[in-house]
């Protein structure tokens, strides 16, 4: 049976405002055409979408049936190089996230040892100083969060990490701050930009720790490069933006959708702040999983011909597996639209599953409590304005959210 085809695509938007500000319902709808579905993305084309629990894991898991490159099943491209991103900056996308076996895992146990839970449970008390010290740089009274506090945290976090030095960092958040928008042809002019003086920066950092090691994973990184590992400088520049992006906005979307959520079910928080400290890790579970910052995982290609969950998908297709459809099934969660900070267990797949599980869930997870610990303690009694979303497939990107603090 071929129920769909991507010929006809179905209508929902995963960019609209309706879906990012509400998703609940747009989901249901989704659910009830087919647990996998197919639609017209914009910047990506028409793809494959899965809409249950079931189908996003199965998707996610299966390693020997989907792809991230294109040569796994005879196309030259990977299956989400964006169109618009010239040949010269193409380097950028050869990290872990785009590649398959064996690849993927070379690149992945170079990093994997600085992201275990042990090592990223002793930032904890770094992470939280720093929270409170971009928290009391935010002008008094009323201020944007995003602005002033959830993209700032997890670029020093990041910039701690990677060792970046603090000459460096302005202009990173600076540059970086720009490549968020690519909804219209000026705004993607405007990334490219700021692409290519990040490379630039990128690059001398790398010759700068060269010179002068720095404690940190980008020296850590340059000394398995240079002590025979086959990392290329290539790789190391696509590791370092990897980590920026797969780790900043993602973590912003999430601090601002907790303080939202938060903010709409007053009891849940006064829950929360009862008990801060033995109730923050159960809480953001439940906050990724109801906030789902990230709604779609990066493309895949359907490796070859098969039936999966009702829906006939043929090999060179593409999919893209939904952890927000996975995160809202009623199957897997009760009341999925209601956010239950105690819900266990909370088997969501905000950070997925399989080969590509997301690196750096831990450290994810400690600044979100980090920063939701020190928001509500500086401000017990702050409200929040409905957040402002960048019209944007696969995430729910937050490009504003005024809070007053009293
Ligand atoms: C709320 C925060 C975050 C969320 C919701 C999130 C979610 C995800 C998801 C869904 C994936 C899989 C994507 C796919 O398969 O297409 C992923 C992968 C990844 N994430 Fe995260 N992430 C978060 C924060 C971070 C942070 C803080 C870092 C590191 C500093 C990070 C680093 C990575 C890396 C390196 C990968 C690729 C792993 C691989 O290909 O093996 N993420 N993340």
């Amino acid at each position: 049976m071929r129920r769909f085809s991507l010929r006809s695509p179905l209508t929902f938007s995963l960019a609209s405002l309706n879906f990012l500000e509400n998703p609940a319902p747009i989901l249901e709808k989704m659910r009830e055409a087919g647990a996998i579905i197919p639609l017209k993305i914009p910047m990506i084309g028409r793809i494959w979408v899965t809409t249950t629990y079931a189908a996003t894991e199965d998707v996610m898991k299966g390693r020997t049936s989907f792809f991230l490159e294109g040569q796994s099943v005879g196309k030259s491209k990977s299956a989400q190089m964006p169109w618009w991103i010239p040949k010269g900056m193409r380097l950028i996308a050869a990290n872990m996230l785009n590649k398959d076996e064996p690849d993927h895992m070379r690149l992945r146990k170079l990093v994997d040892q600085a992201f275990r839970r042990q090592g990223i449970r002793e930032m904890r008390p770094t992470i939280e100083r720093k929270a409170l010290l971009v928290l009391n740089k935010a002008p008094p009274a009323e201020f944007d969060l995003i602005k002033h506090f959830a993209r700032t945290l997890p670029l020093e976090t990041i910039s701690d990490l990677l060792g970046v030095s603090a000459a460096h960092r302005d202009a990173f958040a600076h540059e970086a701050g720009k490549i968020s928008d690519v909804s219209s042809i000026t705004k993607i002019l405007g990334t490219l930009v700021a692409l290519k003086r990040l490379i630039s920066l990128v690059r001398q950092l790398i010759s700068e720790a060269r010179r002068n090691p720095q404690p940190g994973l980008l020296s850590e990184m340059l000394a398995s490069r240079d002590g025979g590992d086959q990392l290329s400088e290539d790789e190391l520049i696509a590791m370092v933006f990897l980590l920026l992006f797969a780790g900043m906005e993602t973590t912003t979307n999430l601090i601002a959708g907790s303080v939202w959520a938060l903010h709409q079910a007053p009891e849940q928080k006064a829950w929360l702040l009862a008990d801060i400290e033995n109730r923050r890790e159960t809480a953001v579970e439940e906050l990724s999983r109801h906030v789902s910052s990230v709604t779609g995982s990066k493309p895949r290609y359907v490796g070859h011909d098969m039936q999966l969950h009702g829906q006939n998908l043929s090999r060179g297709e593409r999919i893209m597996a939904l952890p927000i459809a996975a995160n809202y099934d009623p199957s897997r969660f009760d009341n999925p639209a209601v956010l239950k900070l105690d819900r266990f267990p909370n088997p969501h797949l905000s950070y997925a599953a399989g080969i590509h599980f997301c690196l750096g869930l831990q450290l994810a997870r400690i600044e979100v409590q980090a920063a939701l610990e020190v928001i509500y303690r500086e401000f017990p009694n702050l409200t929040c304005s409905a957040p402002k979303y960048l019209k944007r497939p696969g995430s729910r990107t937050v490009k504003e959210m005024w809070i007053k603090t009293n």
